[in-house]
């Protein structure tokens, strides 16, 4: 029995108790958990993230720069905020010591070689709890042939989620016959705020863009879409912070670029610093000669 201490007497009456609001836009009534997992996806001093997304393989099997995740990802992903993929990839491929946030794929069902907007939930709660994950994604087709399954996919999510305190990102997904506009995507995005998504992954589009973010009363990342020229890419993503974006997911963009490790490096200071799209370049270009 250990023996009783001295009852404490500083109660440093003359420091008032903090009470700040948490740093996520639409983020300030979640419980603790929710907010916790939130601020291991999102840098607490910038209120943004650098998301590595290398979730394709669960409908497109082995894309390009993927083939071989442990030898082509692994060595990147300790410059990410946020790694983005599969639970299959986590389990088999990424070690147990990596200790950057995890947002698990959750959704799955279609190949490319179907209707991919008939997707199903692909893993419960228990299995995203025992994996240590900090979301989960699912893809939302507004407008797509199976809108209804998908948004209701990510509604059931949300629910299963907010029991365990796990947040959802929602990944808008466009059919190629869909226009990709401001119009289209402030659409897609409020829905899946309005339904309780956490926060959303989304195309980014030149024109008005800021009113896509303004409209969503939850973060937004900036999705990379297929491969450009590094300059092209680090001026998207700078556009998208400076209109309102929380950050990136990106994938192609890093993965398949001559340097993958020089180029998530740039990406991260004009997420994180602001550098200007020229600067990040030159940053790239440097860091790809020296290696
Ligand atoms: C969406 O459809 C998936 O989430 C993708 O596999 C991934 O996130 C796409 O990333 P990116 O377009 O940047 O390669």
């Amino acid at each position: 029995m250990p023996e009783a201490d001295k009852e404490g007497k500083d109660y440093c009456l003359d420091v008032p108790p903090e009470c700040k609001g948490f740093f996520l836009k639409g983020s300030n009534s979640l419980d603790w958990g929710m907010k916790n997992r939130l601020a291991r996806i999102f840098n607490p001093e910038t209120g943004r993230t650098v998301m590595l997304a290398v979730d394709h393989g669960y409908f497109q099997g082995p894309t390009t720069g993927l083939e071989r995740i442990d030898v082509n990802i692994v060595p990147i992903a300790p410059y990410a905020d946020c790694l983005m993929l599969t639970r299959g990839i986590l389990r088999s491929i990424i070690p147990p010591s990596y200790t950057k946030s995890i947002v698990l794929r959750a959704s799955g069902g279609p190949s490319i070689l179907k209707e991919l907007s008939n997707e199903e939930l692909a893993m419960n709660m228990e299995d995203a709890a025992r994996l240590n994950v900090s979301a989960l994604a699912v893809q939302v087709f507004i407008g797509g042939e199976y809108e209804t399954q998908t948004v209701t996919n990510m509604t059931r999510l949300i629910d299963m989620g907010t029991r365990y305190g796990i947040p959802t990102l929602a990944v808008t997904a466009v059919g190629k016959k869909m226009a990709r506009d401001a119009r289209y995507f402030r659409l897609a995005c409020r829905i899946c705020a309005e339904l309780g998504a956490h926060y959303v992954k989304t195309y980014y589009v030149p024109e008005e863009f800021e009113t896509v973010t303004a409209s969503c009363p939850v973060p937004i990342v900036m999705a990379g879409g297929t491969k450009m020229l590094e300059l092209d890419a680090l001026t998207m993503a700078y556009n998208a912070v400076q209109q309102g974006a929380a950050g990136v997911d990106m994938g192609r963009n890093i993965f398949q670029s001559d340097a993958p490790v020089a180029m998530i490096q740039a990406v991260s200071a004009v997420v994180h610093k602001n550098l200007p799209p020229q600067q990040a370049f030159e940053m790239y270009n440097d860091l790809k000669n020296e290696s």
